[in-house]
């Protein structure tokens, strides 16, 4: 045997190891369906799981390895199924248990993954446990998280301070107990007691209850929210926010947040998740993190979560930011992800506005290349791969909670329906999300002509943009590769990552102007390069040549270039 074979014959059993352990997820896009607005297959303009499961193969196309579900479970719909009153059965909104067999039987043979929404919080104020909690009955009396009032010269007041996230007093009275109940959120969600441990043994059989009917894992709302300090304290008011009383950010979160406990909650989901059969299953933890509060979100990472989401895209940076901002908050999160983990980096969700309007419609695809270039798992909202935008609604049309407790003139500014109107498939009645005119939110006119239709043979789509990105993430190009994040002047930011011989590096121009860069000496790449894929407006052909010394990028232009190693 030659000596050269010799080596590869010994590095076999290594190789196969090494492909064994990687995680499914690893280095892959994961798409979030927002069930209400992704397909209506029965005609009454909400979205449904008969709907999703018909169009899992655009899913298949876009090649992402799994996909995350926001509630479809039996709930009241205060906050759109953030509200459950049954955690193991299917709201007949969405369907039955046996359309979700189905939907996890055709994710299957198409090789997607399924990951559900598990709100571990609160409860609806309509599930049976809290009717229950009400009448004191065991065990679900200590089910929730009840306190005596606070008497101040014979008048009735909360217990302590804490507010909810959703603005005002967390503590809303129950006449028929004589008590307070917490709530984080609106007073339909009262919080869930984890000291007891009829609750905690409850919701731990909730994820037996899934995992036993096939998904690959869960996206975990409102984690840092589960426990709350059991000394009831108020907490420190932060000075001079100039916001108004009762504004969730007037006050330091000590009690309410990230508790100790939680984590070792989590670690214990970890443990009894891995004991389940039918292979590994993702935990993505939802905890907005800013540079401050890096240290917590790294704690999730080793508590057991896979994916603690990383929300730097969305909540540090704006179409304000500059490359610096940019380059500081990416190598914030890069350097300091615990050793055997993978970053992640969330493009959109159904909380917040799409990226086309935090840094403008122009700028949408490149907040993608950036998810996709950088090493891990980059995590898209349903509408991004065809560059959806937000839809303007009034007062009137507004639905979300959120939206209606800030009242006709502010709504606006806080509502989430903008960014949750139902997905653009093509340009016939209700985008071809339903078959009745009328939807659950208004579709967003642009349909006409934004839709996914008009997009699968123009190579120059965002949703052909988008596919090249997902291939990239995926490409042994970049897997393992170095990473650096290089200020290229006053307005471009570059990313070049290298493994072996191939660079692969991103160049992004942040103002609406064309810019000329350096960007072989900047950045150090190869006098000749070949793109790899330019931002949907800007059409160069992906495969053609560029001289890197010096070159213009067009007004909010992005590229990405790969050396030919
Ligand atoms: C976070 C979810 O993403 C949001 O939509 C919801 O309103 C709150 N948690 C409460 O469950």
């Amino acid at each position: 045997m030659s000596r050269k074979l010799v080596l590869l014959v010994a590095l076999l059993p290594i190789i196969q190891v090494y492909s064994a352990n990687v995680n499914w997820w690893e280095d892959t896009f994961i798409y979030q369906v927002y069930p209400r607005s992704f397909k209506d297959s029965n005609g009454d303009g909400i979205g449904d799981l008969n709907g999703i499961t018909s169009k899992l193969e655009h899913l298949k196309a876009l090649n992402v390895s799994g996909f995350w579900i926001s509630p479809i479970f039996v709930s009241p719909m205060v906050d759109f199924g953030y509200d459950i009153a049954n955690f193991t059965d299917i709201d007949p909104t969405f369907g039955t248990l046996k359309d979700f067999s189905a939907l996890v039987a055709k994710a299957k043979s198409l090789n997607l993954k399924v990951i559900l929404d598990f709100v571990p919080n609160h409860s609806s104020d309509k599930h049976p446990w809290f009717q229950k909690s009400i009448q004191r009955i065991k065990p679900f009396d200590d089910y929730y998280v009840w306190r005596d009032a606070k008497m101040v010269n014979g008048t009735r007041h909360p217990p302590n301070n804490w507010l909810s996230v959703f603005h005002g007093s967390g503590w809303t009275w129950n006449e028929q107990r004589k008590q307070y109940y917490f709530h984080q959120f609106t007073p339909q969600q009262p919080d869930l007691n984890y000291r007891s441990p009829a609750l905690y043994q409850a919701m731990k059989d909730v994820l037996t209850f899934w995992t036993d009917r096939g998904v690959d894992g869960f996206r975990v709302d409102a984690i840092i929210h589960v426990f709350e300090d059991a000394r009831f304290l108020d907490e420190p008011a932060i000075p001079n926010t100039g916001l108004p009383v009762g504004h969730y950010e007037t006050l330091n979160h000590i009690y309410t947040r990230n508790q100790n406990e939680t984590y070792t909650l989590v670690n214990d989901w970890r443990k009894h998740l891995d004991s389940r059969p039918g292979g590994k299953k993702i935990l993505m933890t939802e905890s907005y993190t800013g540079l401050q509060t890096l240290p917590s979100s790294m704690k999730y990472y080793t508590a057991g979560a896979d994916v603690p989401f990383n929300f730097m895209l969305i909540s540090n940076l704006n179409n304000r930011s500059t490359p610096l901002d940019f380059k500081r908050a990416i190598d914030g999160w890069l350097n300091i992800v615990p050793a055997g983990y993978q970053a992640n980096w969330v493009v959109d969700n159904h909380d917040n506005n799409r990226a086309t309007t935090r840094f403008g419609r122009k700028r949408a695809d490149q907040i993608i290349m950036l998810a996709a270039i950088l090493p891990g798992v980059g995590v898209i909202y349903y509408g991004n791969e065809i560059g959806m935008e937000d839809t303007w609604l009034s007062w009137n049309e507004t639905v979300d909670p959120v939206g209606c407790n800030a009242g006709p003139e502010k709504y606006y500014l806080t509502s989430r329906d903008p960014e949750r109107t139902p997905m653009q498939w093509n340009n016939s009645t209700s985008a071809g999300f339903s078959t009745n005119k009328t939807t659950w939110l208004r579709v967003n006119p642009n349909y006409k002509t934004l839709n996914l239709a008009a997009q699968l043979n123009d190579k120059y789509s965002h949703y052909s943009v988008f596919k090249r990105l997902v291939d990239l993430k995926m490409s042994s190009k970049i897997k393992n590769a170095s990473t650096e994040v290089i200020i290229v002047g006053e307005h471009v930011l570059g990313v070049r990552r290298k493994s072996g011989n191939v660079i692969t590096a991103l160049l992004i121009n942040f103002r609406d102007l064309t810019i000329p860069v350096y960007a072989a000496g900047w950045m150090n790449l190869p006098e000749i390069m070949t793109i790899y894929t330019t931002n949907h407006e800007w059409m160069i052909p992906p495969g053609s040549t560029l001289n890197t010394t010096l070159f213009n990028i067009p007004p909010s232009g992005s590229i990405i270039l790969q050396s030919n190693g």
